[in-house]
């Protein structure tokens, strides 16, 4: 059994796995250099070859105990027609949103734009170097994929107040997301995906009245989908207030924490297993600081089932060499 699989299946908490959200990408030259002769964001995620080989990359550097497909959550939307660019440093850009469009939009349309992403994952299975680690597919929550199909771009620290104006909208594309998103996950699995995670970025945005209708009842409804499905799922609910609220709403397998969070606190009051927490900031400070930080996280959690991670995605300017030493803070711990 794979160590991530020992954690979330048989609760173990004698061992301690590790991978890095982002961790395909950005912060590694030999990305970048893919990257540089890349210049289409949305190409580059659909050249399974190319695709398969990022996903691998960090895989060949780090002794992780999972490869992360290297896609995006934005794929969805553009499945569903609506156009994404990529844009440097201003992040993604969407096309209007079509509804007409994407209310009537074929299966076997998005299944064949998407194909890629489903012959990327069986490539990375195929590869020698996943034995005995976890290939994780993920989607984006249907919050934050309304978040961006409607704002169309990344909010900053609110939405617009016109944002709620068109209850229909909103509810017509909950519906639509949720047919979509379970198709999607499916194809993932059936390629060769063994775990899910939701990542849910903007959670933090959404008012508390608005939590079950939103968030709660969108997402559990595809964690029991994949659930159904025999595969663990992981939810990612970033700036969540209430962690425990979410748990017992939506019942993922492993929750995710985000470095807002107290983890003492956690580790408390969460009896699931439990992923991440570690600003991912800590990476560009120096070697004690990095070693003080990860073993708070792993002492705190000595005694609760527990997967090493960061509280958000690895930041582009991360030293690959830090992330080495935080390999082996974890692996020798
Ligand atoms: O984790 C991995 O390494 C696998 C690949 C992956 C990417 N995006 C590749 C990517 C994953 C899991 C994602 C998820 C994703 N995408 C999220 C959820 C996680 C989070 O960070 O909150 C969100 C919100 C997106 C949307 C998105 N994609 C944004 C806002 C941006 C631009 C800013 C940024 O983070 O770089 C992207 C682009 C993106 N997605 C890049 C990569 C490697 C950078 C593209 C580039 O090189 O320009």
């Amino acid at each position: 059994m794979t160590p991530i699989n020992k954690v979330i299946l048989n609760q173990n908490t004698k061992i301690k796995p590790i991978w890095i959200m982002r961790q395909a990408g950005r912060y590694l030259p030999e990305f970048r250099e893919i990257r540089s002769k890349n210049t289409d964001f949305v190409k580059l995620c659909l050249n399974e070859n190319l695709a398969s080989e990022i996903t691998l990359q960090p895989l060949k550097r780090f002794n992780f105990d999972a490869a992360i497909i290297f896609s995006d959550i934005l794929m969805l939307p553009h499945g569903l027609g609506q156009s994404i660019k990529f844009i440097k440093n201003f992040g993604p850009s969407l096309g209007e949103l079509n509804f007409k469009e994407i209310q009537n939009f074929d299966e076997k349309i998005f299944n064949k734009k998407l194909e890629p992403v489903y012959k990327t994952i069986n490539l990375v299975k195929k590869n020698n170097i996943t034995l005995n680690k976890n290939t994780i597919g993920f989607v984006g929550a249907p919050w934050t994929l309304l978040v961006y199909m409607i704002n169309k771009k990344s909010p900053k620290l609110k939405l617009k107040k016109d944002f709620y104006d068109d209850k229909s909208l909103i509810n017509n594309l909950l519906i639509i997301l949720d047919k979509f998103l379970k198709i999607h996950i499916k194809n993932q699995i059936d390629s060769g995906a063994e775990i899910i995670q939701i990542f849910d970025s903007w959670a933090g945005l959404l008012e508390n009245e608005k939590l079950y209708d939103y968030i709660y009842n969108p997402t559990l409804s595809l964690v029991n989908y994949v659930k159904s499905l025999k595969v663990p799922v992981i939810c990612f609910p970033r700036g969540i207030k209430n962690y425990k609220d979410y748990c017992e709403n939506v019942k993922p397998d492993v929750i995710c924490i985000d470095y807002e969070v107290d983890p003492i606190k956690i580790e408390k009051e969460i009896k699931i297993p439990v992923q991440g927490g570690m600003d991912p900031k800590v990476l560009l400070s120096d070697k004690e600081t990095l070693k003080t930080e990860t073993k708070k996280y792993l002492d705190i959690f000595k005694d609760h089932p527990y997967i090493f991670n960061l509280g958000h995605g690895v930041l582009p300017e991360t030293d690959p060499g830090m992330m080495e030493y935080l390999v082996k803070i974890v692996k020798d711990y």
